[in-house]
Formats: structure tokens, C-alpha cells, sequence
């Protein structure tokens, strides 16, 4: 007997979650170039750090830190787990989630319940999440539905031809991709946000984006974890193509490049974020707010307080960064900006 489409990928959801936890999916040489960059100290800050304020707005949601917790997972029984630790400690801490693929939803019933957070996240900024391939295959109609059964305030669409490429049975055709994204981004009711998976969206990709809606673009750089080296551990049991999984735009490159063609576009930085330094450098060159992944699978799995405990760690490192430069605030990080290391 074949087994269902549901069980396949719930499986495959799975394959990927055990991998994460027990292979080293990180890039082995590339980086995210962020070390080649210092955030400017200054000795006669003027600020009390009790009273720097990390909130800022993305996506029409207030935040409490520009930290959002990073695409991960759902479909797989263990998902919902980590997907309801994930929204509690965002709950707790004011920042935003977004959620893995929800591709499982559209094909799988019995997976729908690994995404549903609002219980124990009735507030959080929470973003959806879809494949370029799916959005081929899917009416907005169907990405909306979704959408609305988990309470999501945007959706973030995942470009990942790389991925796909080295995943078995993989979705490989991306023609016509980026006319969907523009339909899709225009019509669909949600704000649309473009993002990587690891890969990097860089100058070529941020041209083509230039007359297309989109609400944000999270360019999910390289540097972190590589999606070409999991999907090859998952496929082979080893790297058999190590240079293409040391391919990308490194997430610190990714983050100029798309800021020097789209200004006005609200970004994420992610890829590698992994640092409350790394994220004050991110920030401090013009990203709105960072997003971290993998650091945060191993505490999800064990608990809410788990996740909080290394996002708080995080925060307070950030609040140093913006204290010890003589920022305030966001807007005052912003234009201090960072010097070449
Ligand atoms: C276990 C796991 C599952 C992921 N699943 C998704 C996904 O379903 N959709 C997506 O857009 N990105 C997914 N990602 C990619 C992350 O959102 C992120 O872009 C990437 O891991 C790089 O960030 P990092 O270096 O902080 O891990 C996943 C990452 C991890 C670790």
C-alpha cells in the first residue's frame, strides 16, 4: 500500500526536526560576513539602560523587541509541541513568531492542529507560511483559508530553489513563480512578506521584486543553518555536494544589497542571527527587526520557559549593544550604524 501524502511529509517534517537536532546543519565555511563589520562604542554613552527601549512596529504589530522567532516547523506530532513552546515564550517576551510551512494544512487535516498557537498566543504578530511552489498550485482562496484557521496576521512566502533542488522529489519548477507572487501579494487580504530559507535574498531576487506588493522581504541570508546540507543528510546520510551546501549570499551581504535597491521596504535579517551583537549590527544597518530559527529548536522541544530563557539572554544582550554605543532607542541604533571591523 502507498502510504498518504500526509504521512509522507509528516514524516519528512520529522526527518528534518531530527536532523536539526543531531547533525552539524550549520555552514562550515561560509559566514554571515556581520564579523567584518564593529557597532561604534562609546564611552560617554548618555543612556540609562534600565530606559532603552527596544519596542518598534512590524507588520502593523507591536513589538516589544525587533526579535521575531524564525520559521520552523509543523505537520509532524512533535511539531505542535514546539510550535506551542515557540508562541508561549513569544507571548511572554512581546515579540513575533512565524510559523513553519503550512503547506501540511492544505493537503492534511489531521496536521492542522500542529499550527494552532492562539491559545497560548492570543497576541503575538504571527505569520503564516507558504511555499513559491505551493503558491503555483493553490487559489488565494485556499492560502487565505489557512491563514484564518491559525489566526495569522501576515503571510511570509518561502523562495527556496536550492532546497527543493537537493530534496527528494523536490518542487523544482519555479517558472512563472514570480507573477504568482505578484497576484498572490496583491490580492490575497494578508500582508505578504518574501523571505529564504538560508540561501539569501540578494540584488538579483530584490530587482525582480521592485514593482511586486510586498509588505517585507526577511532576506534569511547565509552564514546559520544551511537548508542544502540538511536536505542532503536527509536524502544521502552525508554532504555528498559540499560546495552547494556552502552556497548563499551571506545574511549581512543579503541585508545591503536589498536595502540599497529597496529602501523602503520594511527587512528582516536572518541567517546566522545568533547574538545579541549580531543583531544590534543588523539593526544598526537598517533592518527593522531580526529573526533567529535552529538556536531555538533544541528549547522548543523541551519547553516554553526554555525558549524564553535564550531569547531573554538575547534581548539583554541587545540592550547592552544599544546602551554601550549611546542609542536609546531603535531610530538612535539606526543612525549610529557600524563601522568596517
Ligand atoms: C527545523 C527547521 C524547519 C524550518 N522550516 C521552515 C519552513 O517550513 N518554512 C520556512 O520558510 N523556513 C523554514 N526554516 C528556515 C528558517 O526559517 C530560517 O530561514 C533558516 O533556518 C535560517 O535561519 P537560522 O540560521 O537562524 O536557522 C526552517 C528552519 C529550521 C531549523
Amino acid at each position: 500500500m502507498t502510504p498518504d501524502p500526509g504521512s509522507v511529509m509528516r514524516h519528512r517534517k520529522r526527518r528534518h526536526i531530527d536532523v536539526c537536532l543531531t547533525e552539524p546543519v550549520d555552514y562550515q565555511t561560509l559566514t554571515t560576513g556581520f564579523e567584518r563589520y564593529r557597532l561604534p562604542y562609546n564611552a560617554l554613552t548618555q543612556t540609562d539602560l534600565d530606559a532603552v527601549d527596544l519596542s518598534t512596529e512590524f507588520l502593523g504589530s507591536r513589538l516589544s523587541a525587533p526579535v521575531l522567532i524564525g520559521a520552523m516547523t509543523g505537520g509532524a506530532e512533535l511539531s505542535g509541541i514546539i510550535n506551542r513552546n515557540l508562541a508561549a515564550a513569544a507571548q511572554q517576551l512581546g515579540v513575533g513568531m512565524m510559523l513553519g510551512s503550512q503547506r501540511v494544512m492544505i493537503d492534511d487535516a489531521v496536521a492542522a492542529a500542529s499550527f494552532d498557537v492562539r491559545g497560548v498566543a492570543p497576541d503575538v504578530l504571527l505569520v503564516g507560511n507558504i511555499g513559491m511552489a505551493q503558491l503555483q498550485t493553490s487559489p488565494a482562496s485556499v492560502l487565505a483559508k489557512v491563514l484564518d484557521r491559525v489566526g495569522a496576521n501576515a503571510l511570509a512566502v518561502h523562495a527556496n530553489p536550492l532546497q527543493e533542488a537537493m530534496q527528494h522529489n523536490g518542487d523544482t519548477d519555479f517558472s512563472g513563480s514570480m507573477a504568482r507572487l505578484r497576484e498572490v501579494a496583491g490580492s490575497i487580504g494578508y500582508p505578504v512578506m518574501l523571505k529564504e530559507v538560508g540561501h539569501g535574498i540578494g540584488a538579483a531576487a530584490a530587482a525582480q521584486l521592485a514593482d511586486c506588493p510586498v509588505a517585507a522581504i526577511d532576506v534569511a541570508g547565509a552564514g546559520g543553518t544551511s537548508w542544502a546540507r540538511i536536505e542532503q543528510f536527509v536524502r544521502y546520510g552525508e554532504v555528498r555536494y559540499p560546495e552547494l551546501a556552502e552556497w548563499g549570499i551571506p545574511t549581512a551581504q543579503a541585508l545591503t544589497e536589498v536595502k540599497a535597491l529597496l529602501p523602503d521596504v520594511p527587512l528582516v535579517a536572518s541567517g546566522g542571527i545568533r547574538t545579541g551583537m549580531d543583531a544590534a549590527k543588523a539593526l544598526a544597518m537598517g533592518a527593522e527587526v531580526v529573526a533567529i530559527a535552529r538556536p531555538l529548536l533544541a528549547p522548543a522541544v523541551e519547553s516554553a520557559a526554555a525558549v524564553a530563557d535564550w531569547l531573554q539572554g538575547f534581548i539583554e544582550e541587545l540592550l547592552v549593544c544599544l546602551h554601550g554605543c549611546g542609542a536609546g532607542n531603535l531610530k538612535a541604533l539606526r543612525k549610529h550604524g557600524v563601522t568596517p571591523a
